[in-house]
Parts: C-alpha cells; sequence; structure tokens
C-alpha cells in the first residue's frame, strides 16, 4: 500500500481494507512476532478532546511494536493559539515518526497531514472516527465469519461514527443503515459518498438512511449506537436527549433485530440514554470485544504507515 497517511477508509480500496483486517487479525493472534516492528520510533499523540480508548491502545500498540508514543494534552501544544498547525507537523516531523491526531475540524487532521512528511493517523474528528469502524468491523467479522450481506444498523446522530461506519459497509460490503432523527442526518454529501464508494468496491453494499428506528432494527444483524450530542456539543446534551429518545436502544428495540443480533457501541455509552443496561450488559453486546479490537487494528494501521 502506497498511503502515507490514514485518515479516511474512503481513501483506501476494498482489497486495502480487507488486507488490513487480515494483518490485524494476525498481530491479534501472533503478538510477539511484532515486538520489534517500530523498534525505535516515536508517534506524537495530539489530543484536543478526552480519550480512553483512543489513548491507551495507541500508547499500548506502539509499545508492544518495540515503540514509544508521546502523549500531547490539549494544553501542551494549545494547538492553533500558540503554534499554527503547520508549524506543529514541521516540528514534529524531525523528530518523529508518526503522528496521531484526535481534534475538532477534519480540515485540521489534513492540514497537518499536508504540513508533515511523516504519517498522519485520525483518532477522530468531528467528520470521521476511521479507527474506530475498523475496529468495529473487525469486531464484527470475528463474530459472523463475514461482512457481506450483513445489515449493520446505526441509531442516533448521524455523526463522525456514523459517517465512518458507512464508509466501511461501502468497503465490505455490509448494509449500513442510518436512523437519525430530523435534522440529525448524515450529511447527503457522506451519504452520496459512501454510495459512490459502494458501488466502486462492487461488493453489494446499500447505504441506506431512514427517520424511523424500527425499519432499522428489523431483521438487523448489528444494532450499534453512540451518544446522543459528541464532544464538543456538550450544550446541546439535554435538547437532544428529547429528540433522541425514539432512537433508545433497549430491549424492544433489540427484539426487532435477529434474535442473535450483536451489539456495538464505540463507547463511552451513556447508560439509561442511548442505551440501556439491559442490553448493554447482555450476551449479545460486544462493546469491549471492540474496545479490545482498536488495540489490534491500529497496530496494524501504525506497522503499514510507520515500518
Ligand atoms: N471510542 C473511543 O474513541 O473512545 P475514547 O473517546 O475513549 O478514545
Ligand atoms: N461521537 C462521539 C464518539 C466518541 C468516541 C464523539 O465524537 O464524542
Amino acid at each position: 500500500m502506497k498511503h502515507t497517511d490514514f485518515i479516511s477508509i474512503h481513501d483506501y480500496s476494498a482489497k486495502e481494507i480487507a488486507q488490513l483486517f487480515a494483518l490485524a487479525s494476525h498481530m491479534k493472534r501472533s503478538p510477539r512476532r511484532y515486538a520489534t516492528a517500530l523498534k525505535g520510533k516515536t508517534l506524537a499523540m495530539i489530543f484536543e478532546k478526552p480519550s480512553l480508548r483512543t489513548r491507551v491502545t495507541f500508547e499500548t500498540g506502539i509499545y508492544q511494536l518495540g515503540g514509544q508514543g508521546i502523549y500531547l494534552a490539549p494544553a501542551d501544544i494549545n494547538l492553533r493559539k500558540r503554534e499554527s498547525v503547520y508549524d506543529v507537523g514541521k516540528n514534529l516531523e524531525r523528530w518523529c515518526h508518526g503522528i496521531m491526531i484526535r481534534t475538532f475540524g477534519h480540515d485540521i487532521c489534513t492540514g497537518l497531514a499536508d504540513a508533515a512528511s511523516i504519517p498522519v493517523i485520525n483518532g477522530l474528528t468531528d467528520l470521521e472516527h476511521p479507527c474506530q469502524a475498523m475496529a468495529d468491523f473487525m469486531t464484527i467479522r470475528e463474530h459472523r465469519g463475514k461482512l457481506k450481506g450483513l445489515k449493520v444498523s446505526f441509531l442516533g446522530d448521524g455523526n463522525n461514527v456514523a459517517n465512518s461506519l458507512m464508509q466501511a459497509g461501502a468497503k465490505t460490503g455490509a448494509h449500513v443503515w442510518v436512523a437519525s432523527p430530523r435534522g440529525y442526518e448524515p450529511t447527503i454529501e457522506m451519504l452520496e459518498t459512501a454510495r459512490a464508494d459502494a458501488a466502486k468496491a462492487k461488493l453489494g453494499a446499500e447505504i441506506i438512511f431512514t427517520n424511523d428506528p424500527s425499519e432499522a432494527a428489523r431483521g438487523a444483524d448489528v444494532i450499534y449506537t453512540d451518544v446522543w450530542a459528541s464532544m464538543g456539543q456538550e450544550s446541546e446534551a439535554e435538547a437532544r436527549k428529547k429528540i433522541f429518545r425514539p432512537y433508545q436502544v433497549n430491549a424492544a428495540l433489540m427484539a426487532q433485530a435477529k434474535r442473535d443480533a450483536l451489539f456495538l457501541h464505540c463507547l463511552p455509552a451513556h447508560r439509561g440514554e442511548e442505551v440501556t443496561d439491559e442490553v448493554i450488559d447482555s450476551s449479545q453486546s460486544v462493546v469491549f470485544d471492540e474496545a479490545e479490537n482498536r488495540l489490534h487494528m491500529q497496530k496494524a494501521i501504525m506497522w503499514m504507515l510507520m515500518k
């Protein structure tokens, strides 16, 4: 693969995405074979938003590959105020071998990639969360043995996680349904991009939007949800609780899906809001498998880019 960054699943072909799943699975099975794969290399990890999973999995992951992660908290760099994105990129390329960034605007992430000659990995922007969707689809594949033809339904905000799931479906042949309230849909542009990707990949994926949570849930192989107010939208949280209530994933909603449907959530979860305890703690829930797979998938991504 010739790519220098991992910013969007859209940038990778269906074949390359399949190769990443295979590599991540191999790393999961045989971690010791990669113990010195990135020996002596450093990954700068820029965080402009909080994190548990992304920080711990990238930092543990680079360590397990023989390298070192450098955690840069929001106040450390004060990106765009203390120093421009361009200057930060030009500095980091002199010392490090890769950058992971979690930020707000997607253009900050692409701007950093344009500036820096070293690989940039998207650890979440307002628009996309590609490492998450890769770990999610890896998890679904482990539990179902395939992705092609599955109905994967996301209920809630048409947000960064929904966008990346649509892109992952397009590249793997899984049908991705998104059910959101009016005004909170994924943008037409994101829907059309995923549909065009699906047509190009020729794996038969359909990307379908509906306002009706039941339509999305009916017969689904996977039910997925995420917080109703993302990081940066805290002031809208109260208003959103009422608007999103019909999209809550509870036992009644799960009963509309296949009997053995999987439940996924990127986490952190707001229990009692977008998902009830009975669902997230049920035997159908694979949320901690997803969290674990962030580690294996991101090791594969780092190795692909930084070796
Ligand atoms: N799912 C996820 O990215 O978790 P964090 O926000 O804790 O990193
Ligand atoms: N949509 C959520 C995902 C968190 C991992 C957010 O952006 O806050």
